[in-house]
């Protein structure tokens, strides 16, 4: 890739902070003090974001101090064009000036209507040719919620099959198909009892200690076997599940082979596939859907984040057959968000006319050359994985004991120091996966390749300080 700028093949830099570097610090300010008082103990982000957000353009926000941040958060990755887009805010601009009804239940609207056929007009034909589209209450769990219930009701089963390492959102029946236990644990009871566990394609901790195209074939050996054997002690389930790449279980791409595999086993068990594009939709991963890179057609697909172009937005679209469900089966007051819908058309709208997906590919690829030759002189960086702009590394630690595959353990530790070593500095990360020990790029899409090497050129700093800190 030669128009890669090396940024951080500079080793010089790498060793030690640039001598004019200029480090935020963060003492506690009284917005911050009055959040923590009196907000949930369950809020997440402000404990390792310790920011109060003003403004916001582009890749940047800015914070109450005057401080600005590049943003490799991007709202859990719903930002695909950045924030306050000219696209999107002219379309609220828009909506207001029509003297629009900002909220219909499900009841149609021209802007509804437009919605729908620019979102049809994103999916492969196979599938938008027999889609039909259920619109949920405004969060991507609402959407899975959704999708439960559609093929409980057109399979007549009740069980799912979910993959260790997924995340499809916090609500009680979403909650049943998450891998990580940490939040279920104190809940007792959940639906678990209807969700069976099965392997995902983790290359590099290979469920199977095999690794490569034999841990694949491995993987889909034993779906084909759990679903076929009569005495599996598993029930055929209303359907399986998955994420194309996992993004809160640690940024882990499933394998095309793979994924196409799942489809073909799924599709003579007679078990509906779904596929959860919450986070890998829109561009995300460089193709317009993740399912795409395996030239799959799923069953369900659930979407929110990028969907709603920065305003809250969820939907299940669905192939025909399965819209068995009778008149209310799923119903939710805020269906009907006119503003989302509008910002929405933009955003899609947007990502296809400016092929936005293969710029995300483009830049993805781009950070990626970075982190590799960053990679040579950090023992820690343990794998470099993603697709597109969801993008992780995997932290490990070089002095612990190597597991089947020759690989260190995952280095918990250094995860959190990485990501406030990243603050200081102005780029604001995610952190996720197993143990908490990938570090998650999720950047607007439109980043422009002089910022992708900003944010490389920063990481390097970051990490080098945060090694040095252990
Ligand atoms: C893959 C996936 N599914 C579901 C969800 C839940 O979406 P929400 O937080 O909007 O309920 C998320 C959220 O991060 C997600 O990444």
């Amino acid at each position: 890739m030669s128009t890669v700028t090396r940024l951080v093949d500079d080793r010089s830099e790498q060793a030690s902070p640039a001598p004019e570097e200029k480090l935020y610090q963060f003492n506690e300010s009284p917005l911050l003090a009055r959040q923590s008082r009196q907000e949930s103990n369950a809020r997440s982000y402000p404990r390792r974001l310790p920011l109060a957000l003003k403004r916001a353009g582009g890749i940047h926000v800015e914070d109450v101090e005057g401080r600005r941040f590049i943003d490799c958060l991007a709202g859990a990755g719903t930002l695909a064009l950045g924030h306050n887009h000219p696209v999107v805010i002219e379309a609220i601009k828009q909506v207001l000036a029509d003297e629009l009804p900002l909220l219909t239940l499900d009841l149609t609207t021209p802007v509804k209507d437009q919605f729908v056929q620019d979102l049809f007009g994103l999916l492969p034909a196979a599938l938008s040719s027999e889609a039909k589209i259920q619109f949920c209450g405004p969060t991507g769990t609402d959407a899975v919620e959704a999708a439960l219930k559609l093929v409980r009701t057109a399979t007549g089963r009740s069980t799912v099959l979910s993959f260790q390492g997924a995340y499809h959102g916090m609500s009680q029946g979403a909650l049943s198909l998450m891998g990580s236990l940490g939040p279920k644990r104190p809940l007792g009871a959940l639906l678990s009892s209807g969700v069976q566990f099965l392997p995902y394609p983790y290359d590099y901790r290979c469920p199977f200690g095999l690794g490569g195209e034999a841990g694949v074939k491995a993987n889909l050996h034993y779906l084909e076997s759990l679903l076929n054997d009569p005495e599996a002690g598993v029930q055929l389930p209303a359907a399986i599940i998955l994420e194309a790449v996992q993004g809160e279980g640690g940024v882990i791409p499933a394998d095309v082979e793979w994924l196409r595999g799942v489809r073909r086993i799924t599709e003579k068990a007679g078990v509906p596939l779904i596929v959860d594009e919450i986070q890998s939709g829109f561009g995300r991963t460089g193709k317009m859907f993740a399912f795409e890179h395996a030239a799959i057609i799923p069953d369900v697909v659930v979407m929110s984040k990028a969907i709603g172009g920065s305003l809250p937005m969820a939907v299940v679209v669905y192939r025909d057959w399965l819209d068995t469900w009778q008149p209310g089966a799923h119903a939710g007051t805020f269906r009907g968000n006119q503003m989302a819908m509008a910002t929405g058309s933009a955003v899609m709208r947007y990502l296809k006319e400016h092929n936005v997906a293969d710029h995300a590919a483009a830049m993805g690829q781009r950070l990626s050359e970075h982190l590799r030759i960053l990679q040579r002189d950090f023992p820690q960086m343990g794998d470099i994985r993603g697709r597109g702009l969801m993008l992780g590394v995997e932290l490990v630690d070089p002095q612990g004991e190597k597991d089947a595959l020759g690989h260190p353990p995952p280095f918990a530790r250094l995860a959190p120091l990485v990501q406030r070593e990243c603050l200081k500095r102005g780029l604001i990360l995610e952190m996720g996966g197993r143990h908490g020990s990938v570090v998650r790029f999720l950047p607007p899409l439109v980043i422009t390749a002089a910022q992708i090497d900003e944010v490389a050129q920063i990481f390097s700093r970051a990490f080098a300080a945060a090694v040095a800190s252990l």
